[in-house]
């Protein structure tokens, strides 16, 4: 079996009416260091911050924005916190995947009728610039999704948090939203969180990757790409398959120390200004051997951009149907060989890249070789 772009959907109402990605929030172990990180070699701005000054006692937490992608950066400040704990068990990662939604109490109630477990009832916040309402349920391993609701919030972020001046704002580097987030989750697990999607969150699956299209000499995986009814919101769900060796999913899985989120896609105009700057900030990303170049456009035809500086700069293309598509991945952003970032430049094409999944792998095996875990 080989990949499948699954039947349009005949679905009619869509019970879960999504707008995109409202954030990312991160449990990590120092948030005033990681968000600097952030701000240095991303690009991203201070926008509000929340802790002790402001009243929340038990964390401190910096959001970042940068066009219309925002992160959160949360930290315990005591052992106390459950927080730690998830920071003990998986290191620095990805928490919350916060969506956006005109009536949060609506979709707790028809996700959680649905089967999904509830992480926070609807929860009404308030503060001097109006009302945000939030509630959430659980997703793959300790992964959470938000329901934000902010109609009747005008200010800078939510309650709790106040406005973040720094006098430190570098430049960005043209990240403009959130195209996907993948899930890694454990063995045979992909067709139960497919099932969750589908049932608990009304999003059906777009696209299917088998072992026979994600594999090299070594390991396999295998993955389904969910999609909720107006495309804006996608997550990609990940099994590891059998191998000759170990797959960059089960690394994952071992370091991670369960299921959770694997990467974050970050979608860009300018692919080329993006990782330059990237690049310059001290960025790594995973390279592909020269050679890749060679036959790329009798692959994928004809494309606007130079050859030169994609190859220089370790630019993937692939065509689909609909146009194509740039794209690279960075290395791991912390010691544990988990979450890294996806760069991604859309030219009409709304897959994922299947033609570089060959040359990708084997560069990331390259990568786990050399960590001694392949
Ligand atoms: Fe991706």
């Amino acid at each position: 079996m080989n990949t499948i772009a699954a039947k349009a959907s005949t679905a009619s109402i869509d019970f879960l009416p999504l707008h995109g990605t409202d954030y990312v929030e991160f449990y990590v172990g120092n948030a005033k260091q990681a968000a600097h990180f952030y701000k240095t070699a991303f690009g991203f701005q201070s926008l509000a911050y929340a802790g002790p000054e402001t009243g929340v006692k038990d964390r401190a937490s910096y959001a970042v924005r940068q066009h219309k992608l925002t992160f959160v950066f949360t930290t315990p400040l005591s052992s106390q916190n459950p927080m730690a704990d998830h920071i003990y068990q998986h290191g620095d990662g990805v928490k919350m995947l916060a969506l956006m939604v005109d009536d949060a109490t609506d979709a707790w109630e028809q996700t959680t009728q649905r089967g999904a477990i509830s992480y926070m009832m609807p929860t009404h916040l308030q503060d001097e610039d109006g009302e945000l309402v939030m509630s959430g349920i659980h997703t793959y391993g300790d992964t959470v999704h938000l329901f934000i609701e902010r109609e009747n919030y005008k200010g800078v972020f939510m309650p709790g948090y106040r406005k973040w001046e720094s006098h430190y704002n570098p430049t960005d580097t043209g990240l403009l939203y959130v195209d996907h987030c993948v899930g890694n989750v454990g063995w045979n697990q992909m067709n139960k969180w497919v099932k969750f999607y589908e049932e608990v969150m009304g999003f059906r699956n777009i696209l299917s990757f088998d072992d026979k299209d994600i594999s090299t000499e070594y390991s396999a995986l295998m993955s389904k790409v969910m999609s909720n009814g107006n495309g804006y919101v996608k997550f990609p769900i990940n099994e590891p398959a059998e191998g000759k060796k170990k797959s960059q999913v089960e690394e994952y899985l071992e370091f991670y120390n369960g299921e959770g989120c694997q990467h974050v896609a970050l979608a860009t105009d300018n692919i080329v200004a993006t990782v330059t700057a990237l690049q310059n900030r001290g960025i790594e990303f995973l390279k592909v051997p020269s050679t890749y170049y060679d036959d790329l456009l009798s692959r994928v035809g004809a494309i606007e951009e130079d050859l030169e500086p994609l190859k220089e700069l370790g630019i993937l293309v692939d065509r689909d149907d609909e146009g194509y598509l740039l794209q690279i991945f960075s290395k791991p952003v912390e010691d544990r060989p988990t979450l890294f970032f996806e760069i991604i430049q859309r030219k009409g094409a709304k897959s994922f890249g299947k033609g570089n999944f060959k040359a990708l792998f084997e560069a990331l095996e390259r990568e786990q070789d050399s960590r001694g875990n392949l």
